[in-house]
């Protein structure tokens, strides 16, 4: 789509919500990305005005290995929400996906897992929106099929620990209406046909309701859209954890926001999660080899890793042991920065690795004792998702204890 991109034949690098791909197989750039969307660097140094110093102090806690160690990187008004809620403000959380497969792969997990955390250390209501709509429409699935997705990716979701009694989970087929709708034709009204394809890149020959569609994704950021939650709470500020390919959709929302008379949403982005055969894109659901999926077997894991991981190892032993890994391509590396949590091993792996003393099955066997015990937790955590809980969730109901 970003065709404006393409220039003497070279592809420059494209990220929107429908497609990853850095500049001729090298790797994404994010600094550059965030100068192209205009959102901010996270803070992460050791300043006491940090952001991840802010947090630590505002919610009494560590940070999330995904904050200190830069998955999430970048932002929009994230002091705002940190300003306030200093003050004394609650805020609420949104968050989302789209039910285009039936398992999730560790890279989906990433701002589940982060959504979570912030849930617990700011003590904060949650909304969860899974576009069964937007998946129907780009993916060409039957609207049943998109709708019994949803339904097995919210037991994914629901595996990840939400606390029931602060969290709703809505499907767009069941919830959109009322005044949900009523703040999508609001939206709607102040966004032109060019604007949404100067946004999203849209053609001529894309169908109509890919064009109506941000709308959709764009509302759950105003509070009144869930009156059974939020009724006399107009003012309440809204925090997105997402990945960065999101943006676009929330540059617009944020555009129209006080339009309308509702504060901006604040953001809070990810870089992707690479693909195991190295960091050029995020990991796709249409090659099974590039991902580690929530379903796989320990003997998969170990398997993917062992056959498909790119590393930064040496081809030889003897130059392994001479020139050390290089660190800024080993898949082993990255993967270990999103779920290792222990500081010191982690650098320690990096130094030993580094220089050659640690081999790249050393590395590997780390990493796969790792994946394996993260994905049999969310396995046996799934299993117990009844669908009287699904269900739960997913009631349109109060939620009185909300900021406990
Ligand atoms: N469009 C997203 C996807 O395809 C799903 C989504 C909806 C979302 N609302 C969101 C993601 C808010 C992050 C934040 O996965």
């Amino acid at each position: 789509m970003e065709n404006k991109d393409e220039k003497n034949g070279e592809q420059e690098q494209v990220v929107n919500p429908w497609e990853v791909s850095a500049k001729d197989g090298g790797k994404i750039d994010y600094d550059k990305l965030i100068d192209k969307f205009g959102c901010q660097k996270l803070d992460q140094s050791s300043s006491e005005l940090s952001h991840v110093k802010r947090v630590e102090r505002l919610t009494g806690r560590p940070a999330h290995v995904f904050l200190r160690r830069g998955v999430f990187f970048a932002h929009r008004d994230f002091d705002d929400i940190l300003n306030a809620y200093e003050r004394g403000e609650k805020f609420y959380l949104y968050t989302g996906r789209g039910p285009s497969s039936e398992a999730l792969h560790l890279g989906h997990l990433v701002p589940f897992m982060f959504t979570k955390y912030l849930q617990d250390a700011f003590k904060v209501p949650l909304v969860i929106q899974l576009t069964d709509d937007e998946k129907c429409m780009w993916k060409n699935l039957s609207v049943e099929e998109s709708q019994r997705l949803a339904r097995e990716n919210a037991k994914d979701i629901i595996a990840c620990g939400f606390d029931i009694s602060k969290t709703f989970i809505f499907s767009d087929f069941d919830y959109v209406g009322g005044a949900f709708y009523k703040n999508m034709v609001k939206v709607a009204k102040c966004v032109t046909y060019n604007k949404v394809v100067g946004i999203f890149g849209f053609t001529g020959e894309d169908h109509i309701g890919k064009v109506s569609f941000p709308p959709v994704q764009a509302v759950p950021s105003f509070p009144t859209s869930f009156p059974h939650l939020f009724s006399g709470k107009d003012n309440l500020r809204c925090l997105i954890p997402c990945a960065i390919d999101q943006d676009p959709y929330f540059r617009m929302t944020r555009d129209v926001a006080p339009r309308i008379g509702y504060h901006k949403p604040a953001l809070i982005e990810s870089s992707f999660f690479p693909a195991l055969q190295g960091e050029s894109g995020k990991m796709s659901a249409s090659d099974p080899n590039s991902a580690i999926y929530v379903t796989d077997s320990a003997k998969d894991i170990k398997n993917k890793i062992n056959k498909h991981a790119f590393t930064g190892g040496q081809e030889s032993i003897e130059k392994h042991r001479k020139y050390g890994a290089n660190l800024e391509v080993d898949i082993p590396i990255k993967y270990l920065n999103f779920f290792l949590e222990d500081d010191a091993e982690l650098e320690h792996i990096k130094k030993e690795y580094g220089a050659g003393h640690m081999l790249t099955g050393e590395v590997k066997k780390r990493l796969i004792e790792i994946l394996t015990e993260l994905v049999e937790r969310h396995q046996r955590a799934r299993a117990s998702v009844t669908e009287e809980m699904v269900d739960a969730f997913m009631a349109v109901r109060p939620l009185p204890n909300m900021f406990d």
